[in-house]
């Protein structure tokens, strides 16, 4: 514990001159996630490759690249879905082991690609957040019904069955499980994969919103890149592992003349 302590002593300020190839934070915000070369290998493969980034608290950050580039396995290490084989991750400047695991998931949801619904209904969906994070949820109801709310969803669908909902629906059920704890970051892999292109967008929006009204910092991935485009305050690409682009969204679709780069960003408009 002591020689964890001196270490992160002997790593802050987090913005200090000599990271340079950190993502700089802008003044006066906090990193939600500051990453110093993280590494991680999967099938003996590196497919996370010396990460230096820093992360802002409450802005939308998308994560685009081509499919395999690694995003996946970036988010996971957010909370500590899996751990990195090299490296150093900060939430909220400490380390982040040394969270409990559970409070760590309180303060970070996770919403995967493909919606988790557990048998039962939506009200036991989202009950189980409470379970899952060791919470006695006393005012449970009431918080359940907060969390519909904020995901924009109908208070009547509470004694529907989960298996009885359409993919959006069930996507807003589990960013409202994630809401249950009240969390300061949202981690979502390519949430809107699977929905229409409208029922898409107006998740983007409950996103955007989330985010500016409940201060929320959200990572997500996406390979829609007109989603990255019209979402997010910074937009990071991944390539093989690693960061070829990085800063606000403008800036990266707007300003990059590397080739490949550009061809990527412009594949989609
Ligand atoms: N559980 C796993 N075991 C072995 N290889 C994996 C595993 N998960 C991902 N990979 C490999 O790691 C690389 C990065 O994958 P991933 O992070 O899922 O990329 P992305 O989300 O950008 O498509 C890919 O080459 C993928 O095949
Ligand atoms: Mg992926």
């Amino acid at each position: 514990m002591k020689e964890v302590t001196e270490k992160m002593a002997s790593v802050q300020p987090h913005n200090d001159a000599s990271t340079t190839d950190t993502l700089p934070v802008p003044t006066g915000l906090t990193a939600a996630f500051t990453l110093k070369g993280v590494r991680q290998v999967k099938a003996g493969i590196t497919v996370v490759d010396g990460i230096e980034l820093a992360i802002p608290h409450g802005e939308i950050i998308a994560l685009v690249g081509p499919s395999g580039a690694g995003k996946t396995s970036l988010l996971r290490l957010l909370n500590r879905l899996d751990d990195p084989v090299g490296g150093e991750i900060f939430y909220r400047a400490r380390y982040i082991t040394q969270y409990p695991v559970q409070e760590l998931r309180r303060k970070v949801g996770f919403v995967f690609q493909t919606p988790v619904m557990f048998p039962g209904t939506v009200r036991d969906n989202l009950h189980v957040a409470l379970a899952l994070s060791g919470e006695p949820g006393q005012d449970a109801d009431k918080r359940i019904a907060e969390a519909l709310e904020l995901a924009e969803l109908e208070p009547a669908l509470c004694d529907r069955a989960g298996d009885r909902l359409s993919g959006g629906q069930k996507q807003r059920v589990n960013i409202a499980r994630a809401l249950m704890t009240a969390p300061d970051v949202l981690l979502m892999d390519e949430p809107t994969s699977a929905l229409d292109p409208e029922t898409a967008d107006r998740l983007m929006e409950t996103t955007r919103r989330l985010s500016r009204e409940q201060h929320l910092t959200v990572v997500m991935v996406t390979h829609r890149l007109s989603e990255a485009r019209r979402t997010s305050d910074r937009t990071i690409v991944l390539e093989r592992g690693r960061i070829v682009a990085s800063g606000s969204t403008t800036d990266v679709f707007g300003s990059t003349t590397n080739p490949r780069m550009r061809a990527f960003l412009d594949s989609e408009k």
